[in-house]
């Protein structure tokens, strides 16, 4: 196709059509009494819909096929449209959410899981997905942390490399979000506005939107927030100086859903032209699910206020973005009923979503119960989320809750030969007293050898627009593993969640707590599997857990200040240093823990030299053992520090890490290459730089543990 005579013989009105992105169900069927409320409300008309340049959230292959078809055939100069989607974690074969994928630290199973979603949704139909979801998550009252990689700007980075690559392996395009910064809102609040330094943007929000463009991200979308007072799709600085200017990007920018016209409601416009000239002169490429590129383009241009050439670069970019698909070529894509319907929920498929729920779970206190004997006869599975098809968690488009493995259902598959029972003991709201469940949540725990005790939040409790106020388990929750506790001392907790909880009564009583995330439709055979010990749990924490809700937002890597804890773990440190009351400063649960089956002892930490120059490396290596009795994997954690900069700097910083499996008894050897540009830093006057100095370095299983080594940067 010749973009360039293409773009010669559009109308004002066809660019402005092509520059728009409306919901499926509005092309396929506009006369449908379910959505022509939502066409009048948009004002858009038939020969506005017959132009249209992209759809999203099609309904499955055989949809995409005729949409297409019909939409070529309206189309005066026969343009095919774009297809994109939310495939966040899994298309149809739903596996576990990102941020439990995060809690492998494992980037080469998250990219095989990537790749196995997009052969799933590009065999569907699905040209782009809105995914990765890319901003760092800080603050577990946030519903979306569930999306992200959690508190780490590396750990961001990595994953995010891991997923775009896969979705490319599996043939289908990403679109990284949200730029920018969208997991900074304050106080937790979705939507909320981020105010921050350009310093901390950079050093710690930016990176993971910039490692997926380097990935081959083909799309942008720029967060529903405010940033600095400028929301993101009409911030010249986000969209214009950084992103086209500094790194270049010249793919396509989506807008999130509606969030041109919410420029209206930040208040930044007074029109629907308004925003579109504000959104235009940011370089937005395609707006979603509102109209004002339609109904304002051809006088913002009569007016003076866009020029072609504005429109005709944003114009462009969609049809580049279309014939790098071969759209022109091919309007059906990757679309493939039959490969469809092989792929979906196959056996390999759902071994691999099985997988991944294993590995991601998170191990974080076991007294010894677990791994639990297999040859018992009476197991009880307790708990509103025990027998809940939405442990698949939110996100899950196309996933059906009626083909999750539940707990109750892995646990029986597991054990063939016990007798399981099963009660809810509570409800599952995230505020609840009622406490009409505990007599027979007694009885069974009573009657039974072990109780599985599945506590936490629902899936549909995390999520977009689900923040929270309260991090702690129900009043009903805590009454129901009191009373389950006092009845089997043989009682283990299935932690469900889509983010860190605040769980202080669990973590000082229960005898053995596994974090199962929303582990998606495999969750109950990979609970099963890690609780009898088939497997042995090996997930480290991407978010900190904290302990009371007022710790939030809590993170690994805090500032040092003029008047640091003396005793950060407990809230009795001194006064006059940052500290609490009545709370220690530290998690719960640091980022980076997780225990497993066996236990691994951390030797001979060192430095291959004592000084580092600038285009030079060193060696930080150490010896990890497995001293325990069962094979299980570990995560080597690297964590550098600056003690003495130009300006302060946090009291730790990921920097790397590495996996590995070891046999009882056996040993490995880990090292890590240390360069200078991992040092590097915003300094007070010389922009983006490290400066020579001291150093120093942990080799660690999580952020609060190992022994600092020294090196100096010259
Ligand atoms: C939503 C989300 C975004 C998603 C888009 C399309 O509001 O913010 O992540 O991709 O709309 O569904």
């Amino acid at each position: 196709m010749n973009i360039e005579e293409l773009i010669g013989r559009m109308t004002p009105e066809q660019k402005a059509a092509q520059l728009t992105q409306l919901g499926a169900q509005m092309l396929g069927d506009p006369d449908h009494p379910d959505i022509t409320g939502l066409v009048a409300a948009l004002d858009v008309s038939r020969e506005e819909l017959d132009t249209v340049g992209s759809t999203l959230n099609t309904s499955g292959p055989k949809a995409r096929l005729a949409i297409q078809r019909a939409h070529m055939a309206a189309d005066p100069n026969h343009i095919p449209l774009v297809f994109m989607q939310d495939v966040i974690h899994g298309y149809r074969t739903v596996y576990p959410i990102p941020l439990a994928m995060a809690a492998t630290f494992d980037p080469a199973l998250v990219r095989e899981l990537a790749a196995m979603a997009a052969e799933e949704a590009s065999a569907a139909g699905v040209d782009v997905a809105f995914s990765p979801m890319v901003d760092v998550s800080r603050d577990a009252r946030w519903g979306r942390v569930m999306e992200s990689a959690g508190e780490d700007v590396y750990l961001n980075c990595v994953m995010a490399d891991a997923q775009v690559r896969g979705y490319l392996d599996g043939g289908m395009l990403s679109c990284v979000k949200h730029y920018a910064a969208y997991g900074a809102g304050e106080a937790g609040r979705d939507y909320n506005a981020v105010d921050i330094s350009e310093g901390r943007l950079r050093e710690r929000y930016l990176p993971p939107y910039k490692a997926a463009i380097d990935a081959g991200a083909r799309c942008v979308m720029p967060s529903f927030n405010s940033l600095n007072g400028i929301p993101s799709v009409a911030n010249p600085w986000l969209m214009n100086t950084v992103l086209r200017g500094e790194w270049g990007f010249d793919g396509v920018v989506v807008s999130d859903y509606g969030a041109v016209g919410e420029l209206l409601r930040h208040g930044i416009c007074g029109s629907g032209g308004d925003a579109a000239e504000l959104a235009l002169s940011c370089g937005c490429d395609l707006e979603m699910m509102t109209p004002h590129y339609l109904h304002s383009l051809k006088r913002l241009l009569s007016e003076g206020r866009v020029t072609m050439e504005q429109v005709d670069a944003c114009v462009r970019r969609v049809l580049e973005l279309k014939q790098r698909l071969g759209l022109f070529d091919r309007p059906e894509g990757r679309t493939d009923p039959e490969k469809y319907a092989a792929l979906a929920l196959s056996p390999d498929n759902r071994r691999k979503a099985r997988l991944a729920a294993e590995q991601s779970a998170v191990l974080l206190k076991n007294d010894g119960l677990l791994p639990f004997d297999p040859g018992v006869k009476r197991v009880a599975v307790i708990g509103p989320y025990a027998d809940d098809g939405m442990i698949m968690g939110f996100w899950s488009v196309n996933g059906r809750p009626e083909e999750t493995v539940t707990l109750r259902r892995g646990i029986g598959q597991r054990l063939p030969g016990a007798e399981i029972r099963y009660a809810a003991g509570c409800s599952g709201e995230p505020v609840t007293d009622d406490a009409s469940g505990l007599a027979e949540a007694a009885e069974l725990a009573d009657w039974a050898q072990q109780v599985i005790l599945v506590l936490g939040e629902s899936g549909l409790h995390s999520g977009e627009s689900q923040s929270r106020a309260r991090l702690e388990l129900s009043d009903a929750q805590l009454a129901l593993f009191r009373t389950v506790q006092a009845h089997c001392e043989s009682t283990a907790v299935l932690l469900m969640c889509g983010r860190p909880l605040a769980i202080p009564e669990l973590a000082r009583e229960a005898r053995a707590i596994l974090c199962m995330w929303q582990p998606g439709l495999e969750g109950g055979s990979a609970a099963a599997r890690l609780l009898y010990g088939d497997v042995s749990p090996c997930g480290h924490l991407p978010m900190s857990f904290p302990v009371t809700t007022g710790q939030e937002p809590v993170s690994y890597d805090m500032m040092t200040t003029g008047r640091m804890p003396e005793d950060p773990w407990h809230s009795e440190g001194a006064a006059f240093h940052t500290r609490y009351l009545d709370c220690p400063v530290m998690p719960l649960y640091p980022f980076g823990f997780g225990l497993t089956y066996t236990e691994f002892r951390f030797s001979d930490e060192r430095l291959s030299a004592p000084v580092l120059t600038a285009d030079g490396s060193l060696t930080a290596s150490c010896t990890v053992t497995n001293t325990g009795s069962r094979e299980a994997a570990c995560v080597v954690q690297l964590y550098l520090r600056d003690p003495v900069a130009s300006t302060v700097r946090p009291v730790r910083e990921l920097k790397g890490f590495r996996r590995l499996t070891l046999a009882p008894g056996a040993s490995a050897e880990v090292a890590f290459t240390v360069t200078e540009p991992m040092l590097r830093f915003m300094t007070a006057a010389k922009g983006f730089a490290s400066e020579k100095g001291a150093f120093d370095v942990w080799l660690a299983p999580d952020a609060v543990s190992g022994v600092p080594l020294r090196f100096e940067l010259v």
